[in-house]
């Protein structure tokens, strides 16, 4: 979901925006009135994440995916072709398909993983190698809901962590980390821009054979204007964060989110017919996967097509788990209001009622 307010707000900017006659999907990058944009989204960031100064913001394309690529290449990747070493955890398929990217690029040494009990815990994260180019965790698993909650301690080696699902939920320390990039489309605004922080001393190590493209010391020399940025879904960022900032900035957001995130698992730990299955000291505020505890493979897989079918005639969408992972799943980003969480929570307990009737 994307705030009401802030697409009303866009409906009504939509044919002149700040004044300038146009729509922002209109406007030249190079034209004077541009600039402010990108520079309004970066200053809310900064401000909102508490950015220190020694932090570059780099509005990318690519998804996060091609972040899986670009973290290696930028930070790991050897001129002479030679192979460095970096550290990933394991936590399920967004680690995992960060895994299989970064073993074109560098030897991948997974030091934990939670695959054992099918990803519904954060594992230990071991201390990281002396040479460990960097150490790199996925920090909100989107698929199987659980959440690091805090930064594991990798010393001098750069933590770097995909935080797509988990951006602007709650206050984050981005000291703690090298660098951290996000997809925009869960908590920012529309898909198409990925947001990248990175500290200062990691940019510029890129081997000559990368890409222009794909290069961040590009991207950071020419204020992330090298080719055309995504203009339209940079200016959506800014006013979801003028949005968040309007709600009282992330801790307001964080206190909001874990309310939220409370009524939903308390419902599902009360339930007789459904369970969550991540462990309650790792788990996440966005993303909520549930099962129907049913030993019966097949009348599981009945009641879970039944809850998602009778769920949508009743204006609640989008509850289906992952393709990769089955069962079901409330995302609730930022944008989702409490109300929304209560009407899937009054929802799931006259299922539960009509279910054991039946
Ligand atoms: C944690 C995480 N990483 C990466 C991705 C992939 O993002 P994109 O589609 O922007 O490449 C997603 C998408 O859901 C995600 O949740």
């Amino acid at each position: 979901m994307l705030p009401r307010e802030v697409l009303e707000r866009a409906a009504a900017e939509m044919l002149d925006a700040n004044g300038t006659g146009q729509s922002v999907m209109e406007m030249s990058h190079r034209s004077a009135d541009f600039p402010p944009i990108i520079e309004n989204a970066e200053r809310l960031l900064r401000e909102l994440l508490a950015i220190p100064s020694n932090y570059r913001v780099l509005f990318m394309q690519g998804g996060a995916m091609l972040q899986f690529a670009m973290a290696p290449i930028n930070l790991a990747g050897a001129a002479d072709g030679g192979r460095r070493t970096a550290s990933y955890v394991d936590t399920g398929i967004w680690a995992s398909k960060a895994i299989d990217e970064a073993r074109k690029y560098v030897d991948v040494r997974v030091v934990a993983s939670s695959k054992d009990k099918n990803y519904s815990y954060i594992p230990a994260a071991p201390k990281p190698q002396a040479d460990d180019a960097f150490y790199y965790i996925c920090y909100n698993n989107t698929i199987f809901g659980t959440k690091w909650q805090g930064a594991p301690d990798t010393g001098d080696v750069p933590l770097v962590a995909d935080v797509s699902s988990c951006i602007a939920s709650e206050p984050l320390d981005v000291s703690r980390f090298g660098l951290l990039f996000a997809g925009a489309q869960k908590n920012l605004g529309p898909a198409g821009c990925t947001v990248v922080i990175i500290r200062d001393d990691l940019i510029g190590g890129a081997p000559d054979w990368t890409p222009a493209m794909l290069r961040y010391d590009v991207c950071a020399k020419e204020k992330s204007m090298f080719n055309t940025p995504p203009c339209y879904c940079i200016y959506m960022m800014g006013l979801v964060l003028e949005w968040i900032k309007g709600l009282g900035g992330l801790e307001a957001m964080a206190e909001r989110n874990r309310a939220k995130a409370a009524l939903l698992y308390d419902c599902l730990d009360a339930s007789r017919l459904f369970r969550a299955p991540v462990e309650k000291g790792c788990r996440s505020l966005m993303n909520v996967p549930f099962v129907v505890t049913e030993a019966d493979g097949e009348r599981r897989a009945a009641l879970e097509a039944r809850f998602l079918q009778e769920a949508a005639a009743a204006g609640l969408v989008n509850l289906a788990g992952h393709r990769l992972a089955g069962g079901l799943r409330a995302s609730i980003y930022n944008a989702m209001p409490v109300d929304g969480v209560k009407a899937l929570i009054s929802f799931i307990e006259r299922f539960e009622k009509d279910a054991v009737r039946r």
